[in-house]
């Protein structure tokens, strides 16, 4: 039975004990979704979502650009009201017990969430105050958060004059005030040069280390394979694959044999040449060329010939084990590169 607007999680009641009783599911899971919908009008976004994040561990969320991994967010995170379906924080309704959802949760959307006019450290003593903090911690949290994210020169200057990265590890630091146990991060490195990267990074694996659940959206594979416990693949409304990093690896199986081209010329004339093979994947940065290995010294003869009667240089050759960008291909039909560019130039047109 659930408990329509009270404090109280909402959890099995048991008419015998008089007692709320947690289900296993709900003491072990800081997030348990269950048969979530959401449509836009006629467009159909989630199509009946189900999944549980376990206390203390990372969940990446990984989809193509509109597979819906921003809508899951907001309503998870009681910004977005579900059409129906029940998720549950910590055993809390995110409709029905909202505020307290809200008490258990640090968000970080997709784009920054800052008041411009106020400085970083405002924005982080404002923050803390609509949590509550005391005038203490927040004093003592601010100081740790802005040096933590390398804020502390930049601390009195008002955020419409910082860099975009700057923005970003300021909106990161304001989403960690007040040490929630639940953590939603939307794209968090987006826009973050590779060092800031990694300090989200390591802060995100201290927070994990110490109890908290993460549940994030990237575009990084390197991300998503460095941090996550668990990963969520979603597309068409549906999560079309879960599993952890190495699971989803397996599950599309066989080592890849790349292929080097000398010549930056030939490379398009590269590719025409074994585009038949329907595992061809390129990586026009790297000049690579990789197939799914399947026919052995055979297979290598026949391609390494091809394009040598083409004319075409190989560099060097060598097999590799199926990365996570090759799990996204295979599952979505698109590299996460291909998602990167169209983000890219979505954001460059508006
Ligand atoms: N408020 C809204 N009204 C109408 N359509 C919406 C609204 N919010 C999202 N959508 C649509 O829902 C779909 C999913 O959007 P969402 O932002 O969740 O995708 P996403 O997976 O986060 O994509 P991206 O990788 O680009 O961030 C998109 O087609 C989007 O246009
Ligand atoms: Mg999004």
């Amino acid at each position: 039975m659930s408990i329509a607007g009270t404090d109280k999680p909402d959890k099995m009641y048991s008419s015998l004990t008089e007692k709320y009783v947690s289900t296993e599911l709900e003491l072990e899971n800081a997030i348990v979704v269950k048969g979530l919908r959401k449509s836009f009008k006629q467009l159909t976004v989630l199509d009946g979502v189900n999944f549980v994040v376990k206390k203390g561990t990372v969940l990446a969320l990984l989809g193509p650009n509109g597979a819906g991994k921003t809508t899951t967010i907001r309503i998870l995170s009681t910004l977005l009201l579900p059409d129906s379906g029940q998720v549950l924080i910590n055993g809390f309704d995110v409709v029905k017990n909202a505020n307290k959802v809200r008490s258990l949760i640090g968000l970080t959307g997709q784009y920054a969430a800052l008041d411009e006019y106020l400085t970083g450290r405002e924005n982080l003593h404002m923050i803390g105050r609509l949590y509550r903090l005391s005038h203490l911690d927040i004093k003592r949290r601010t100081e740790e958060l802005l040096e933590l994210f390398d804020l502390v020169e930049a601390s009195n200057r008002t955020v419409k004059t910082y860099s975009g990265g700057m923005s970003r590890r300021l909106d990161l630091a304001v989403s960690l005030i007040a040490s929630p146990p639940i953590i939603f991060l939307d794209e968090p490195t987006t826009g973050l040069d590779p060092r800031s990267r990694l300090i989200m990074w390591d802060i995100i694996t201290q927070l994990v280390s110490s109890g908290t659940t993460i549940l994030l959206t990237t575009q990084d594979m390197d991300e998503a394979d460095h941090l996550a416990d668990r990963i969520i693949v979603i597309n068409g409304g549906k999560i079309i694959a879960e599993g952890t990093s190495d699971e989803l690896k397996q599950r599309i199986g066989s080592e890849r044999l790349e292929i080097a081209v000398a010549a930056e010329s030939s490379f398009e004339k590269a590719k025409k040449v074994i585009e038949d093979d329907s595992s061809l994947r390129s990586d026009d940065k790297m000049r690579t060329l990789s197939l799914v290995t399947k026919g052995g010294v055979n297979q290598l003869k026949q391609v390494l010939s091809r394009l040598d009667e083409a004319g075409i240089e190989v560099e060097n050759i060598s097999s590799r084990s199926p990365t996570l960008d090759d799990v996204f291909l295979t599952l979505t039909g698109h590299t996460c590169n291909d998602q990167t560019e169209k983000q890219k130039s979505k954001e460059v047109r508006k």
